[in-house]
């Protein structure tokens, strides 16, 4: 079979043959059908995330751990539990047998493999607690997550959204998804903070956050009073960190200001189930798309190295599928 394999940390995965993984006790061989290149995935090859240990180890290594693909009777699933050097940028995986959910009726494996992303939006209120009618700001809307999280935040029925990013076309954009207000992060610190405390109105309620950086610094500098007032609570929470891994956190900003830091993981094993219910339903009524650019797998050379896909999702996809496609 064909995979994509890496040879060292940094590389560009190359279409190679390698053996055909053979499942063993307790294992499934998968067809794979769908496979979403995230940001994490890249950032294991580049050996910049802190999981990237593993996989730096056991070069030459197959990329991104899951996917969507089919069991041997047929049915569409989703599958993880792979580890390196067996990635799931492959024809063909075997994974632990309970590591395997079947895909809803009406889902094409295409956008399967972003559900996981449209569904990590929701700890707006699984972790937040985004109640109707309140003011939500998505920090970094133009990406994949965040134009989910736009369209998601109005389909919960957010009053107010307020979206920030860097590129001015892309921002526009998020006008059609629902945001209300819309604000650059590009432009000088005190610029930046005006234009926070300007779309702030009676508070933002909750903060979906996938920057963190310099962006979620003039952001909790514009929440910060300045006079002695009561602010509302701002719910953040932390989800990403596209502009930076850290943030200076000033002691006033914590004792004045309303904020409470919540990681994405809060409340989410209890409301996973409803939350992955509420998202299928959602892309099957078509309330919420999914942008996703599949690319052959034997093109991943090209693919990986695209720069293009701003706020749509690479999805590669074995050849085999492809070429049906074109056939039929
Ligand atoms: N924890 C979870 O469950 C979860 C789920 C999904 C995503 N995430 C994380 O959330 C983040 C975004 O993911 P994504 O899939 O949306 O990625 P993406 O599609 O690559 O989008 C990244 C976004 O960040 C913006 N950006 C990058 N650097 C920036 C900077 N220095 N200042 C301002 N904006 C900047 C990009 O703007 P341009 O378009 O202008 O470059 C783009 O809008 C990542 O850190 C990802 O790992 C976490």
């Amino acid at each position: 079979m064909y995979a994509a394999v890496v040879d060292q940390i940094g590389g560009t995965p190359q279409y190679r043959e390698v053996a055909a993984p053979v499942a063993g006790d307790g294992e499934v061989v998968v067809a794979v059908e769908a496979v979403a290149v995230e940001n994490v995935d890249r950032a294991i090859v580049a050996g910049t995330h802190f999981s990237a240990g593993p996989f730096a180890a056991s070069l030459p290594a197959v990329p991104c751990f899951d996917g969507i693909g089919r069991l041997p009777d047929g049915t569409l699933v989703g599958f993880g539990g792979l580890t390196p050097p067996r990635g799931a940028l492959a024809e063909y995986v075997v994974v632990p047998a309970g590591f395997t959910a079947p895909v809803p009726e009406g889902i094409p494996a295409t956008t399967a493999a972003v559900l996981t992303t449209a569904i990590s939006a929701m700890s707006m209120r699984t972790a937040a607690g985004l109640q109707p009618g309140e003011t939500v700001l998505i920090q970094g809307a133009t990406g994949v997550a965040g134009r989910l999280a736009v369209q998601i935040a109005k389909l919960l029925g957010a009053g107010r959204i307020v979206a920030t990013g860097r590129d001015a076309a892309a921002l526009d954009s998020l006008r059609a998804l629902g945001a209300d207000v819309l604000i650059t992060t590009e432009g000088a610190d005190d610029e930046v903070v005006d234009a926070y405390r300007a779309a702030r109105g009676d508070g933002f309620d909750v903060v979906l956050d996938y920057l963190w950086g310099r962006p979620t610094e003039l952001l909790v500098r514009a929440l910060v009073p300045d006079a002695f007032t009561f602010p509302s609570p701002t719910r953040l929470v932390q989800i990403g960190e596209s502009a930076g891994p850290g943030i200076t956190l000033p002691a006033d900003a914590i004792r004045t200001s309303g904020l409470e830091l919540y990681g994405a993981a809060r409340n989410l094993a209890a409301g996973m189930a409803t939350a992955y219910g509420q998202v299928v339903d959602w892309i099957r009524s078509g309330a919420l798309t999914v942008d996703v650019t599949p690319m052959p797998l034997s093109r991943i050379a090209d693919a990986w190295q695209r720069t293009d896909l701003r706020g749509s999702r690479l999805v590669i996809v074995p050849d085999r599928i492809t070429e049906g496609e074109n056939r039929s």
